[in-house]
């Protein structure tokens, strides 16, 4: 095989951020740029030679020019077989089954998850390593350091790979196979779920509209949910995946799934509707004219796992996102299991996944997932639901309105203020900081602040500690307010505010979320100068 090396110098703006390095795609098409970070990835790695790595990404503009250069790189570097999905499609948790299944060294995801696509788009490149599961932080470091002294890479001269067709192609030291992207992980949902229970459920007519919003889950969803689950055809919706995702922002909430919110809010409603996201990691679920928050859905599937034949032993724990509602904390406190809160971003669930700490974890911002993968997973919480509902044979209204009157609810809300200016929002986050100390005992209108802090996080398995993740105001009645900004924006900086308070009596639940939350919301501009640092009179999306 001819290797060439080719002589580069480095970019200054490759720190991979909360999934992975995430820019323009305008950016990822100046010479070298992806080449630059791809080697900076093998750079960081050691004792790969010969082994496989996995390859594969939303099917968003430029992931089949990206995957022919990698497989070059890959062969040029010493892996001995990549793994590569048709078309190279791979959702991020069929990736991350497909690495764990196969053994792999690793694997790289072409992503950049719910951001448009398209030429004027966003990509990204992300790398898990052996366990399915996002790079740790070290090891992200470990890429970065690299990208910034980087003079060299290593490609091989190979003729592209036919990415459509089904087959393995032994080029020299290298074989390169081309898989089916749906079959290893539909294999492995129909182990975790009662495919059966969920069959006759559709077969008794309840309806489902799944909306794959043009992006990775299209062809997941069609398989699963009405191949072999035998909802009608046309339960897909959006199933196809663009470059450009339709020109659509494929991120499942409130905001950008209109078509699916106005579908399960109008006549004729289905009993159930959901989607998914850019690469297939997150989920938004909704019953007939009725939403679930994230922050709940995981409550709700940790309180009810037992129904599920993948978990029917109980869990050994689970864990949340600091800035996720306390919600699941009350489930695990009847269960007698152990809560974990983490900073935000799926890589640190991953530590306590593999120590068997954790079964089920999940996150505000759309994604639930469990120890079967070790990414968030879309689909799996689709079905997770569809399973719950089969067993029950209850709407998801009833169900939610259930977990309230025993639970209590935790009304919730983010508020972002996406694409600010970003000295503003530093300064914003900057005066918190400074005021830590005079903030406890503030009386703001009804509320009063009890503590106020930087949360901080020690992982319990390896020790390593993750500073400033975000700036949390906790109220005397257990409110609480979290302001951080986001790691995964690629315009400017943008503002995330949480809001959340608990209502324990159920005769109050008639009120919507925004409305409950509505002295919070006042609070947390007084408190932070939202209007004044970010310029914007409200947010951009409120979820
Ligand atoms: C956002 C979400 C976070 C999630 C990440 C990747 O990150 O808030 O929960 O893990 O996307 O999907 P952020 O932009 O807030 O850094
Ligand atoms: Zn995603």
């Amino acid at each position: 095989m001819k290797i060439n090396t080719v002589t580069t110098t480095p970019f200054s703006d490759q720190k991979p951020g909360t999934s992975g390095l995430r820019k323009r795609v305008k950016i990822f098409q100046v010479a070298n740029y992806l080449e630059n970070f791809v080697q900076s990835i093998f750079d960081s790695l050691e004792g790969f030679q010969g082994k496989t790595l996995v390859v594969g990404g939303d099917g968003r503009y430029g992931n089949k020019a990206a995957i022919q250069t990698i497989i070059k790189m890959a062969a040029a570097n010493g892996f001995g077989r990549v793994l590569v999905g048709q078309n190279g499609l791979l959702s991020t948790p069929a990736a991350s089954c497909i690495i764990r299944k196969y053994e792999a060294f690793g694997g790289i995801i072409l992503s950049a998850s719910h951001n448009p696509g398209g030429p004027d788009g966003d990509f990204g490149i992300k790398y898990n390593a052996g366990n399915g599961g996002p790079a740790p932080e070290k090891m992200t470091e470990a890429m970065y350091s690299h990208s910034k002294e980087i003079n060299r890479y290593l490609i091989a001269e190979l003729p592209d790979i036919d990415l459509n067709t089904i087959a393995t192609t032994t080029l020299e030291q290298i074989k390169v196979e081309v898989v089916d992207p749906v079959t290893d992980y539909a294999e492995l949902m129909s182990e975790l779920f009662d495919f059966n229970a969920i069959r006759a459920l559709f077969k008794s007519g309840f309806r489902i509209c799944f909306d794959g919003m043009h992006a990775i889950t299209g062809p997941y969803a069609k398989t699963i949910i009405e191949d072999r689950l035998g909802a009608p055809k046309g339960s897909v919706i959006n199933g196809v995946p663009l470059e450009d995702f339709g020109q659509g922002h494929p991120d499942p909430n409130l905001t950008y799934a209109h078509e699916l919110v106005e579908i399960v809010y109008g006549d004729n409603a289905p009993d159930f509707g959901a989607a998914s996201d850019g690469d297939g990691d997150r989920n938004m679920v909704l019953g007939k004219g009725f939403f679930i928050t994230p922050s709940d859905s995981l409550a709700i599937l940790t309180a009810n796992a037992t129904l599920i034949p993948g978990y029917k032993d109980g869990l050994a724990g689970v864990a949340r996102s600091m800035p996720t509602s306390a919600a699941v904390d009350r489930v695990a406190a009847k269960l007698g299991i152990n809560c974990y809160e983490t900073p935000t971003g799926w890589k640190f669930f991953g530590n306590l996944m593999d120590a068997g700490k954790v079964t089920l974890c999940g996150e505000e911002s759309f994604g639930t997932g469990s120890d079967h993968v070790r990414e968030k997973d879309g689909l799996w919480a689709v079905l997770f639901w569809l399973n719950i509902l089969a067993v029950r044979k209850e709407s998801v209204e009833e169900v939610c309105r259930q977990h309230w009157q025993e639970y209590g609810r935790n009304f919730y809300s983010r508020h972002d203020y996406e694409g600010v200016e970003s000295a503003g929002a530093n300064e914003l986050i900057t005066q918190l900081r400074n005021r830590f100390d005079s903030l406890p005992g503030t009386q703001f209108g009804q509320q009063k602040i009890a503590f106020a802090d930087d949360f901080s996080y020690t992982d319990p398995i390896d020790g390593s500690i993750s500073k400033a993740q975000g700036i949390r105001i906790g109220f005397a009645d257990g409110s609480r307010i979290v302001f951080r900004l986001s790691g995964t924006g690629t315009e400017g900086a943008t503002l995330r505010v949480y809001l959340e308070r608990f209502e324990n009596d159920v005769s109050k639940h008639v009120q919507e979320a925004q409305a409950a939350l509505a002295d919070m919301i006042v609070v947390a501009d007084k408190l932070a100068g939202i209007k004044q640092h970010t310029g914007r009179e409200k947010p951009t999306v409120i979820t």
